[in-house]
């Protein structure tokens, strides 16, 4: 986990320099990229009087559109880059923002009184790191131990395989391989993988 920490943080830093409170330092090329994976989650759940944790919020941009566009929303964001984090409660200071590693949040009752209906997470899991499936399967499992009805999160890969890059920022994943890890934890589940050649979004049910 260490070495994943130091890897993702030295980029997004590096980034946030660079870029400041802007797409580009979450790594998404365009706005876009990043509002296309939001509209999967839109379609899939309705978050009317929903509890949701949105892992690896960045800015807190998700949280943004969900207070907006549903009624009754209870939302909180976390990421694990403070920079991210600070910036995200100047441009939306309405949201509950904090600065977390996913990973730690062993409990959500014990740390923040809340058992999410929905657990979110996207673009979070595509760093190229070492043992990339491993990394990825630990990380579904610890998300949705954090939610008492569905985890919702994009990856990037599809099936086959994508070739990787190894010298590259993301890896690609099967995707065959993450639903089969998926079903290893709950049956209902459901894939899509029609939006985009090398991004699919699982919605895992409890
Ligand atoms: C590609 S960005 C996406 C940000 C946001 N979800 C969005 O879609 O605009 C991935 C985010 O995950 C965060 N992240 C990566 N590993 C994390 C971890 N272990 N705990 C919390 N956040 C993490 C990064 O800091 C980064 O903000």
């Amino acid at each position: 986990m260490y070495q994943l920490k130091m890897k993702s943080l030295n980029i997004y830093q590096a980034k946030f320099k660079k870029f400041g409170s802007n797409h580009k330092s979450l790594l998404w090329k365009t706005k876009g990229a990043a509002h296309q994976r939001f509209r999967e989650f839109w379609k899939e759940i309705d978050f009317n009087n929903k509890k949701v944790l949105d892992i690896g919020c960045g800015f807190g941009e998700m949280g943004n559109f969900l207070v907006k566009r549903y009624k009754n929303v209870t939302y909180k964001g976390v990421d694990i880059m403070p920079e991210f984090i600070e910036s995200g409660k100047k441009l939306y200071p309405q949201l509950d923002l904090e600065i977390h590693d996913f990973h730690e949040l062993t409990n959500t009752v014990s740390y923040s009184g809340i058992m999410y209906d929905i657990v979110l997470a996207s673009g979070v899991l595509n760093s190229n790191i070492p043992n990339n499936m491993d990394y990825r399967e630990k990380s579904i499992k610890k998300m949705f131990e954090l939610t008492n009805n569905c985890l919702a999160f994009n990856m990037l890969g599809s099936h086959p395989q994508p070739k990787n890059d190894e010298d590259s920022n993301v890896w690609y994943a099967d995707s065959l391989e993450i639903i089969e890890y998926c079903m290893s934890l709950s049956q209902r589940v459901i894939l899509r993988a029609n939006y985009h050649p090398k991004d699919f979004t699982i919605f895992m049910y409890v």
